[in-house]
């Protein structure tokens, strides 16, 4: 059977948000009941800090439950402190895949590069209800463990998932997905089979590009920054003009189907869990 080539379904402006203790990012979604892009809750980019507005407070201690919260910097650092003890620096390339399970308390402080900007990314995946509840686990990948697959004038950052036969190090994962940091020369092509089952993003941080090429080779124009939602097929393909080169990352998941119930941090799959959790809170058993 011919393979079919995931089309260009939504392109998605993303919008300016402040969060945390007055960080500025580009939000291009957030947690819905709705769920439109199950299984991913979240996806920011805090690239935007101007170096004159003096220092960034970051993310004061806060609670997750039922999701995980992935991490990936290009330019300065986070600095990661939770309720278990685990301390760290996510730097330039380096890549935090959390597993907050039934919960942890955590602070996350970006700092400035050396240019004076912060640029990175966090994306929220849902966990499914039989795996709410389970123990936190925490990937950390430095930027020299994650494997660069080249092909075509692509080069792939392959952090999960697998581009020309080079898997990436985070495994064992519900949503069983698929996250890399594609760049594309001038003249290139990339083409990555999907599992027909996976909800398909691109976000389209630098330059431009032809995003859901199909076999008759149209596809859609796309200037950064966006993000495009991808219509159900088991390829993607995207391809540069002769000039302009493109960066985005890409991002899979199998979507688990069911119905969640946001409440800020956490992210269960029905009311009354959302009140048990804020009750665990208040009686300090949230983190066990
Ligand atoms: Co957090």
């Amino acid at each position: 059977m011919a393979s079919l080539s995931r089309r260009v379904k939504q392109i998605i402006e993303p919008k300016f948000v402040v969060e945390g203790a007055d960080v500025l990012l580009r939000r291009s979604f957030g947690p819905a009941r709705e769920n439109l892009f199950d299984p991913f809750l979240l996806f920011d980019h805090f690239a935007f800090n101007n170096p004159r507005e003096g220092p960034i407070v970051g993310f004061p201690k806060h609670p997750h439950r039922g999701i995980e919260t992935v991490t990936y910097m290009l330019e300065g650092n986070v600095r990661h402190r939770d309720s278990l003890g685990n301390v760290g620096i996510i730097g330039p390339g380096d890549v935090q895949w959390m597993t907050s399970g039934r919960g942890i308390l955590h602070e996350e402080l970006p700092n400035r590069g050396p240019s004076g900007l912060i640029d990175g990314f966090q994306l929220w995946v849902n966990l499914p209800a039989a795996q709410k509840m389970s123990p936190p686990r925490y990937q950390e990948v430095t930027a020299a463990e994650i494997p660069i697959a080249e092909r075509n004038g692509a080069k792939v950052r392959v952090v999960a998932g697998d581009y020309a036969g080079i898997v990436g190090p985070v495994t064992e994962i519900a949503a069983k997905p698929i996250y890399m940091d594609v760049a594309l020369d001038a003249g290139a092509e990339f083409i990555l089979p999907t599992s027909a089952a996976h909800f398909v993003v691109a976000y389209v941080f630098e330059g431009e590009g032809i995003f859901g090429v199909e076999e008759n080779g149209n596809g859609e124009f796309i200037k950064s920054v966006k993000l495009v939602v991808f219509e159900d097929g088991d390829q993607v393909r995207v391809k540069t003009g002769a000039d302009a080169p493109t960066r985005f990352m890409l991002m899979a998941g199998a979507p688990s189907h069911e119905t969640i119930f946001p409440y800020g941090p956490f992210v269960m799959n029905t009311k009354e869990e959302i009140q048990q959790a804020l009750l665990d809170l208040r009686n300090g058993t949230f983190v066990q």
